[in-house]
């Protein structure tokens, strides 16, 4: 039998990049979308295709005939959402309703990579029922992507991702590549003991998504295992890769004057995903994984 085919749109993004991966190791045959970066992973089909020609990504879809769509392409920065409103719109809700407008027609399965963001934070270990409030343009967005993703094509899969970590080659972007970077400089690092995530490794949230794409529809929050302070995984962090502890510094979510509102703790209850076999490694074990280069 010939292996299921699954676009992922975001390849060359930090969560693609191991959606990628993931999907490649799990027998699917890999198509990769991009459109301003590039994607090195030999082992999938890459197009390049700005995902706001609607026309040419249907073109794709009816060309390819994927088995699954997972749509992991987004304005996923934060302080770029909130100074350009346009733009996070365009991409982050348009982009998303159109495409998943697209998967109904084909009646393709469709996955919406949503955010733990889409909550305010002043009450943590959320579950699917309760209710969002963002308050911030991103998070506000993502939602509204949610809300139209689940009108125009109901039997769509929705997955709210935690802050999440991985190899470091991924992107040289993220909070955490920079936070490694840095502290092999030896340059300290601010970081807050009063923020809580379930923070974990994309890996793992790749299993996930991959696992729950054939298995369910409608709304999941992939968390990791645990609630953790953002200085809590710092430590761990600096202890496996065994980087010096002293140059990280713990800071009160009080004591910086931030251009985009932080939630205090958006923490993700996971059970609703257990129930389906979601299996998170815990954020020590898959740190300790990149960090001796055994991953991915
Ligand atoms: N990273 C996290 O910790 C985190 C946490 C919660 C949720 N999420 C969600 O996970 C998903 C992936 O996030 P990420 O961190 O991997 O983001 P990222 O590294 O910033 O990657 C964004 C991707 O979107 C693509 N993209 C943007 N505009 C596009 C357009 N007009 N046409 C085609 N592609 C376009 C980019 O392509 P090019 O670079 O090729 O232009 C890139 O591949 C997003 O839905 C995000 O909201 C991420």
């Amino acid at each position: 039998m010939a292996a299921k085919k699954i676009l992922i749109t975001g390849a060359s993004g930090f969560l693609g990049y191991h959606l990628l991966r993931t999907a490649h190791a799990r027998g699917f045959d890999v198509y990769g979308l991009y459109n301003s970066g590039k994607i090195s992973f030999e082992y999938s089909t890459n197009l390049q295709l700005d995902l706001r020609n609607y026309i040419d990504m249907g073109n794709v879809i009816d060309d390819i005939e994927p088995d699954a769509v997972i749509h992991a392409a987004a304005l996923a920065d934060a302080t770029l959402c909130q100074k350009n409103k346009e733009l996070s719109y365009e991409i982050n809700v348009e982009v998303t309703r159109n495409l998943a407008g697209i998967c109904s027609d084909y009646q393709v399965p469709f996955v919406f990579t949503s955010t733990d963001l889409v909550f305010d934070g002043e009450k943590g270990n959320y579950t699917e029922s309760d209710i969002p409030n963002p308050i911030m343009v991103y998070g506000a967005h993502k939602l509204e992507a949610e809300q139209k993703t689940a009108k125009v094509y109901p039997e769509s899969l929705i997955v709210r991702c935690p802050l999440m970590f991985g190899a470091i080659e991924a992107s040289d972007k993220t909070y955490f590549s920079t936070f490694i970077r840095g502290m092999r400089e030896g340059k300290p690092a601010n970081v807050f003991h009063d923020e809580y995530r379930s923070i974990c490794g994309a890996r793992s949230v790749s299993e996930g998504i991959l696992h729950l794409c054939e298995e369910a529809t409608g709304l999941f929050h992939l968390g990791g295992t645990a609630r953790v302070s953002r200085y809590d995984f710092g430590m761990a962090a600096a202890e496996a890769f065994g980087l010096d502890k002293t140059l990280i510094h713990s800071l009160s979510q009080k004591d910086i004057q931030m251009s985009v509102p932080r939630p205090a703790d958006v923490s993700l209850n996971i059970q609703k995903a257990r129930s389906f076999g979601y299996s998170p490694l815990g954020y020590q074990e898959e740190l300790r994984h990149i960090a001796a280069a055994k991953y991915l």
